[in-house]
């Protein structure tokens, strides 16, 4: 029984979702080489922009000389045709076969425009979209998506027209965009939309830990494809567990301290001054903390922090001295 859960575990592809802020390439580097576990990572969303040219420095995050840890999908996020193909095929040329088109971003600034998960009402939108953009990419698309703005009927609506078109695969996450990233996830509605596509279909939302993963593949057990965000900055052992169906990495706490130390000093290089260094890495602390909810002081201690060398001070003590992994 062991041995065939093992079996079925190689056969799941694991992707790295994107968390604007948090899944940079940095952050996809260091992961790979402290923890492994995923086979490819999307990429946070890039704006597409009706400018004709492209700086480098604006791809900064997927140059593929800066990301050397594991393969690479970038994501953008665009309502206008015609700069997503410019865009995409500028990837293209620099080395990316496939990109990822968000249609998922929850947040009112973007959704009011149309974009993201704002775009889900308009089947019309999507599909024009899709009419222009698919024939004129160099390369190919895929698409990460919510059940809806509102409702799931949105996503049910246009799932039919979608298996018409050459996408490589669909990222779903069951939520609505009003939801963002409360309540729970909309399981059922998520079956109706694999009973409909024709498309290869990535879950994506609330895998939390391996009981979850479990829960998830024996209820939808044609689906190979997992992508997680948050969950593996809360627990980074979490990818490799699912890979390898054994949670058996002995120094956790140890392997946390180094992982953090590797990324604060590469956010030391790559960020500018002490501010910034500072608000990134209390920002992974939302997730990071979360196994450690007993230790609410030294967490506020942490937050609290005013200099790099300070917030060091205090993470490495809380790692040395009070930091227990129960997982
Ligand atoms: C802070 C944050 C930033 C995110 N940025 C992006 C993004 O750039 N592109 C995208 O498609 N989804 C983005 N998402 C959504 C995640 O990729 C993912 O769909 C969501 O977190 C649910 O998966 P999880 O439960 O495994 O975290 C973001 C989510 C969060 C919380």
């Amino acid at each position: 029984m062991a041995e065939e859960r093992n079996l079925i575990q190689h056969r799941h592809k694991l992707y790295l979702a994107p968390l604007k802020g948090f899944t940079d390439h940095v952050f996809r580097n260091v992961f790979s080489e402290h923890f492994g576990g995923f086979d490819v990572a999307v990429a946070p969303f890039i704006s597409s922009k009706s400018d004709t040219k492209i700086k480098r420095n604006y791809v900064k995050d997927v140059l593929p000389e800066n990301n050397t840890g594991m393969p690479v999908i970038p994501q953008i996020l665009s309502k206008t045709a015609e700069d997503f193909v410019f865009l995409a095929n500028y990837l293209y040329d620099i080395g990316y076969k496939a990109v990822n088109w968000n249609l998922g971003c929850p947040f009112p600034m973007v959704a009011k425009k149309r974009r993201g998960s704002g775009m889900l009402p308009h089947t019309d939108m999507i599909l024009e979209f899709l009419d222009t953009a698919v024939p004129a990419l160099k390369g190919t698309m895929s698409i990460k998506i919510r059940l809806g703005w509102k409702s799931p009927d949105e996503l049910f609506r246009l799932i039919p027209s979608l298996n018409q078109y050459d996408i490589d695969e669909l990222m779903i996450h069951p939520r609505t965009g009003l939801q963002r990233y409360s309540g729970t996830t909309d399981l059922d509605s998520f079956e109706h939309c694999l009973e409909m596509t024709e498309l290869p279909i990535v879950y994506n939302g609330d895998i939390r830990n391996y009981e979850d993963f479990i829960r998830l593949s024996e209820r939808f057990n044609h689906i190979n494809r997992w992508m997680i965000g948050r969950w593996c900055i809360a627990n980074p052992f979490l990818p490799a567990t699912i890979k390898s169906g054994q949670n058996h990495h002995q120094e956790k706490i140890e392997m946390l301290k180094q992982f953090h130390t590797e990324l604060f000093q590469q956010y030391r290089i790559m960020l500018d001054g002490p501010s910034h260094l500072l608000n990134k890495m209390k920002g992974i602390w939302r997730y990071f903390s979360l196994p450690f909810d007993e230790f609410k002081k030294t967490m506020k201690r942490i937050k609290k922090s005013t200099s790099p060398d300070q917030y060091l001070d205090l993470v490495n003590q809380f790692f040395d001295n009070e930091a227990k992994w129960e997982q």
